[in-house]
């Protein structure tokens, strides 16, 4: 812009000029942010106990009046009488358009949606926070200051299902094939089932990458900056052979990172045994799947971890736990599981004061003890410990 130079009341022209550039960016700015803020959310309770969970969560949400739009489209076994399917496509198409998805669970109905959150938007990192908040039921003598992380590769392995089928179509596609250690040829089998397990170097790559950036952030926080990656190549020599070796050429560029590695059946035991020590853990599909309840439990069950998906189109933020059938429609479940899912969200925003408050919330509910669910050996209804996580917010 050129601009004569004048003097306006005392001020060269120059001068208003450029005081008027930087108030329409501070502006500019300012409108940014707040539209940055203003986040777009839908919420999908899914199946079982999902909507009881993920109607408390995104009741807290709201009432944290952080000008999120919280969206709550059909979907789940509810949609179904109305809509036909759990899975509308309006609903499909908002999942796929908005900021981040809270997801409850998905049990004998929902799997189209959790089949599109994850490998339909490839959300191909899963992470699973292990951390123990005093006053929580732990079968261990003394549980405090567990807090780990495992990191589950989300997109390939066992999983999704759909790569199965009869040994007898193995047989007639590839009559010649023998296996490396017995010989066999698959027609010598006899009747069964085969199920197949995708490792591609892309996926590991992506997911080794993300774990050693992961790992460096919390070592910026205080963490110990450990990853230990857990396979089973001692048997599966191809597949988790090759995870092994991306992860150890991409470790060598991290020379601030320790690295170990453990197979999956002594890293149960580890888990169990050593869960202070424990920092990050990279692994599989179904080894973090296992994992991860099995960690669960150490940290009060599975009412209580959390989990994000993330690295795809659109974010979505569900609690480790299953549709628990039996309790549905009960009002007795553990809903801090998507309670510190939100608080997972909240953080993917980089809205870390606000994450830390809820997670403070749910802490303080915990070591007062008064509101706790029945497993947590309390009787409080899911509501009822919602309501102390809102009154411990305000
Ligand atoms: P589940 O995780 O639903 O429940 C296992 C047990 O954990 C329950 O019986 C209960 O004792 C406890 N539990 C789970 N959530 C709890 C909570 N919020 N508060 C207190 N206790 C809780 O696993 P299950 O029974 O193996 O599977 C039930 C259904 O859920 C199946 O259809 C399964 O496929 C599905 N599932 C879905 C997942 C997802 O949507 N991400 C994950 C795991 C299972
Ligand atoms: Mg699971």
């Amino acid at each position: 812009m050129k601009t004569g130079k004048g003097r306006i009341g005392g001020i060269l022209q120059d001068d208003v000029v450029t005081i008027l550039i930087i108030l329409i960016r501070e502006k500019m700015t300012s409108l940014f942010e707040e539209k940055e803020m203003s986040k777009r959310i839908v919420v999908l309770g899914g199946d079982g106990v999902g909507p009881e969970v993920c109607d408390v969560a995104s009741d807290l949400l709201e009432k944290m009046k952080l000008g999120f739009e919280i969206l709550k489209p059909p979907g789940g076994e509810s949609a179904i009488e109305k809509y036909g399917t759990p899975f509308p496509d309006e609903t499909k198409r908002l999942c796929g358009e908005v900021d981040a998805v809270l997801f409850g669970a998905a049990g004998s109905f929902s799997s189209p949606i959790i089949d599109f959150l994850r490998w339909g938007l490839d959300n191909y990192v899963n992470i699973r926070p292990i951390k123990y908040y005093p006053g929580v039921t732990t079968p261990l003598k003394d549980a405090e200051g567990i807090d780990m992380v495992i990191l589950r590769e989300n997109s390939e392995g066992f999983y999704p299902s759909g790569r199965e089928g009869d040994i007898s179509q193995l047989a007639e596609k590839w009559p010649d094939w023998k296996d490396k250690l017995l010989g066999k040829h698959f027609k010598d089998y006899g009747r069964g089932k085969f199920a197949i397990r995708i490792i591609t170097e892309y996926g590991v790559s992506r997911m080794i990458k993300f774990a050693c950036e992961f790992t460096k952030k919390r070592k910026e926080l205080g963490y110990p900056g450990k990853l230990i990656l857990t396979t089973k190549s001692n048997v599966l020599r191809e597949s988790c052979g090759l995870v092994q070796r991306i992860a150890e050429t991409e470790i060598k560029k991290h020379q601030d990172l320790s690295y170990e590695h453990f197979y999956i059946d002594d890293m149960c035991r580890r888990v169990l045994r050593y869960p202070k020590d424990m920092d990050v853990i990279v692994t599989t599909n179904m080894f973090g799947d296992i994992l991860s309840d099995e960690a669960a439990e150490l940290i009060g069950g599975l009412g209580i971890a959390p989990s994000a998906c993330i690295g795809g189109k659109t974010p979505y933020f569900e609690p480790v736990h299953g549709s628990a059938p039996k309790y549905a429609k009960k009002n007795v479940i553990n809903p801090t599981a998507m309670i510190l899912s939100v608080k997972m969200m909240l953080d993917y925003f980089g809205m870390e004061s606000e994450a830390k408050d809820l997670e403070k919330a749910v802490a303080v509910v915990y070591r007062e003890g008064k509101h706790l669910t029945q497993d947590q050996g309390g009787q409080s209804t899911t509501r009822e410990f919602g309501d102390a996580v809102l009154c411990k917010l305000g």
